[in-house]
């Protein structure tokens, strides 16, 4: 995929805070794909990979690839470290695992995972990732967060570089919560659940919307959405560097990084994938979020 521009363009993005440059769909190995399919979404230019010592298909082919091209590839690394109740100590040894598992000294982007509503992040746990940012074993600190407005408040002020966070046309609530806060520290953004755990690609029941912009109606376009719109809802962002995509196979890996090929979203395409995204939320409410 041609990348003249700097800064971000339909297809590529920088990351300053890991002084990379990626393509803008990432991918995260958990949802089903082989080992081999990995190395093909790199021979596609894939740069960012979501990782956790969980994701084990991924991990042999990951760690063969930042031997051979580090310069290429950003990894956002989980440290394997959930729940409420975490420690300084549990941060560091998670952290010096995922060194040893992917056999790098430098993880691109920690990702504080634990951050809900309810969970603490302790003056002695941020004294910790700052350590081991000025040890080299971590070039940015990043977090994965479903809780907007916490998300929004620690874009304003803190030590974090980098927001994996949930937007979809279902669920736009980061151009409120979060894109207005980016200004000031320009953190990057990473967006998730491009597909909303799958709704938007089901038909549903009784949904009705309007022809799809410039269609005659019966034409056999979406509803429902195709997976391409859902992602090039998020690349059509100008806040979004990075939409992340779980494929399950490889084929659906392809389908995906066409929508990068398929470029920006019309304004008029834009506003339709919105409003459905606004009616599937009026008849599927997620009571957890
Ligand atoms: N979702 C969250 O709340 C959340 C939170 C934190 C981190 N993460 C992580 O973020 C990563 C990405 O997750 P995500 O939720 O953003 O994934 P996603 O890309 O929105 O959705 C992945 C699922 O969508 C379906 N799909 C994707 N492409 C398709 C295609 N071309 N055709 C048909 N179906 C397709 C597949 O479902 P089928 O299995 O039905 O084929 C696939 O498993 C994962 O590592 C996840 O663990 C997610």
């Amino acid at each position: 995929m041609s990348d003249q521009a700097g800064g971000t363009s339909f297809t590529h993005t920088d990351l300053p805070q890991v002084g990379k440059r990626v393509l803008r769909i990432g991918v995260a190995g958990n949802y089903g794909l082989q080992t081999s399919d990995i190395q093909h979404a790199a021979d596609q230019g894939v740069g960012f990979w979501l990782w956790s010592p969980h994701f084990k298909k991924v991990t042999p082919v990951l760690k063969d690839l930042l031997r051979r091209e580090r310069e290429r590839h950003v990894v956002a690394a989980y440290t394997g470290t959930y729940g409420t109740i975490i420690t300084a100590g549990q941060v560091r040894k998670g952290t010096e695992k995922a060194l040893r598992l992917l056999g790098i000294d430098q993880i691109d982007v920690l990702l504080v995972g634990w951050l809900g509503r309810v969970s603490r992040f302790t003056p002695r746990i941020q004294d910790e990732l700052v350590r081991l940012q000025q040890e080299g074993k971590v070039k940015a600190l990043g977090t994965s967060i479903h809780d907007r407005v916490r998300a929004g408040k620690l874009a304003r002020d803190s030590i974090l570089d980098l927001f994996m966070i949930r937007y979809n046309a279902k669920h736009p609530g980061a151009e409120q919560d979060i894109f207005p806060y980016l200004e000031q520290r320009q953190p990057s953004v990473i967006a998730y659940t491009a597909t909303s755990w799958r709704q938007l690609l089901k038909p549903i029941k009784g949904l009705k919307m309007p022809a799809w912009p410039g269609s005659p109606a019966a034409n056999g376009r979406p509803p429902p959405l195709t997976p391409q719109l859902c992602y090039r809802f998020c690349l059509t962002s100008p806040h979004v560097n990075v939409v992340l995509t779980g494929p399950k196979t490889r084929d659906q890996l392809d389908e995906n990084l066409g929508a990068l090929e398929a470029g920006a979203l019309s304004s008029d395409e834009e506003a339709w994938v919105r409003e459905y995204g606004r009616r599937v939320k009026a008849k599927k409410r997620l009571p957890y979020i």
